[in-house]
């Protein structure tokens, strides 16, 4: 069901977003394994995270963009491996960086959502057996302290994994990325590693936020974003393909989903998460394959379907679907954490991001609680293995030049973000 209204009128108290992450955008850090899977030629168009926005240069720069779009929040991340360079050690230097561009951002009044694992491992950390170590939780909690005693007192609200599914499917299933291994095993067993990470997190930052009254002002938020598309069998009355369906959808989500928020308990209405976070790019049709570490499946796109760039279907209601799945599962705050289409042209953005917040809001008006919205993304950024030629921002980035030109779909987008009223999806 999506809303048939013209104007479509957020709640006044809903929080209009953007998002990015460190690798994504910073450049500059040679300390982490995607640089060193750049170097080792793995990326398609043969760039390098080295260079992608360098914001690590060009923050100010950057918080003006976002000033131009007037938005409430901004996702943003955190690169351990300059936090940490070594298991050893850690830089006092890059925490300040982080912490002066967290209070400017806040001196805009935009609050930040800080993402602590977005897909990078130090290479000291992947080098020494990474998530497959038996304390590989233990060993990045040490970091997530690190960071919360530096910066725990200035944000509330906190991402402690970025898609784990994601993260562990394209590194340990279909190779794509470092380190390139392909075994249902390590793919289970990071995957345990990475849920007791994000409990130990969730717990650490309440404790910590707590002990320390920085919790007092703004209550503590934690959550993960999660990856959920919809896996829905290529032919609807095919059994085979719907059991097939399901049991991927459970062990590339919901095992995540389930295990990441945990029971209710007499004290908060769930273990371990404030809110459900939801990246929501595609859906995937499903057919058989005979492939083990495709898990049997091959994920097609509907016959005649609208795709992005990337050839990814464009299925706005999916998001009302899951939106209002994870609400009955849970009855959690959701906040939809990432959600952008990858569209060189533009041609596709505005419509793109007008359907879904149609589908979003008619899920707000069946009574959902949805609560943010971040967009994916500022400017077009290093996209792992696509490289420098997957442009998915609200500005477009011409490497070479590092200028940033806001595309028309950016001025819609500060419009609603200004209003929360986005004016006109009948017409479209
Ligand atoms: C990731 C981002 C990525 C985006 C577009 C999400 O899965 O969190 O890092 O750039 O999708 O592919």
């Amino acid at each position: 069901m999506k809303s048939k209204a013209e104007n479509l009128v957020f709640p006044k108290e809903f929080l209009c977003g953007l998002a990015s992450s460190a690798t994504q955008i910073e450049g500059g850090c040679q300390g982490h394994v995607w640089y060193r899977w750049s170097q080792e030629n793995h990326i398609k168009d043969h760039s390098s995270s080295l260079r992608a926005g360098q914001h690590w240069q060009r923050v100010d720069q950057d918080l003006q963009l976002l000033s131009q779009l007037g938005v409430q929040t901004y996702r943003m991340g955190l690169e351990w491996a300059r936090i940490q360079p070594s298991a050893s050690s850690f830089d006092e230097q890059a925490l300040v960086v982080y912490r002066t561009e967290i209070l400017k951002l806040k001196a805009l009044g935009i609050k930040p959502l800080l993402t602590l694992f977005h897909f990078n491992n130090p290479l000291w950390f992947e080098d020494s057996g990474g998530w497959m170590r038996a304390d590989a939780a233990t060993v990045w909690l040490g970091f997530v302290d690190f960071v919360v005693e530096g910066l725990g007192d200035l944000v509330s609200d906190w991402i402690t994994i970025n898609e784990p599914n994601v993260y562990l499917y394209k590194s340990f299933l279909d190779g794509e990325w470092p380190p390139g291994e392909r075994s249902l095993l390590k793919y289970l067993r990071g995957g345990r590693q990475i849920i007791k990470a994000h409990r130990l997190a969730y717990n650490l930052i309440h404790r910590k936020r707590k002990e320390k009254l920085w919790d007092r002002d703004q209550a503590t938020l934690v959550g993960v974003a999660h990856h959920l598309r919809i896996f829905d069998p290529l032919h609807k009355w095919n059994l085979v393909l719907r059991v097939l369906s399901a049991a991927v959808r459970y062990l590339i989500q919901d095992w995540f989903l389930y295990a990441m928020t945990g029971p209710k308990t007499k004290a908060a209405p769930r273990k371990w998460a404030d809110f459900i976070g939801i990246n929501y790019y595609t859906r995937d049709m499903m057919s058989m394959s005979f492939n083990a570490s495709s898990l049997f499946t091959r994920q097609t796109v509907k016959k005649a379907a609208l795709v992005n760039d990337l050839g990814w279907e464009i299925y706005p209601e999916g998001l009302y679907r899951l939106v209002k799945k994870q609400w009955k599962a849970f009855g959690l705050p959701i906040w939809i954490t990432e959600n952008g289409v990858c569209d060189r042209s533009d041609a596709l953005r505005t419509s793109f991001i007008a359907d879904h917040l149609a589908y979003l809001l008619a899920a707000i008006e069946t009574g959902v609680k949805v609560e943010r919205y971040y967009h994916w993304t500022l400017y077009d950024n290093f996209e792992w293995t696509e490289g420098e030629a997957a442009p998915f921002g609200l500005f477009a980035l011409d490497f070479e030049t590092q200028e940033r030109t806001m595309r028309p779909s950016g001025q819609l987008y500060a419009q609603w973000a200004r209003s929360k009223i986005w004016k006109g999806v009948g017409q479209q």
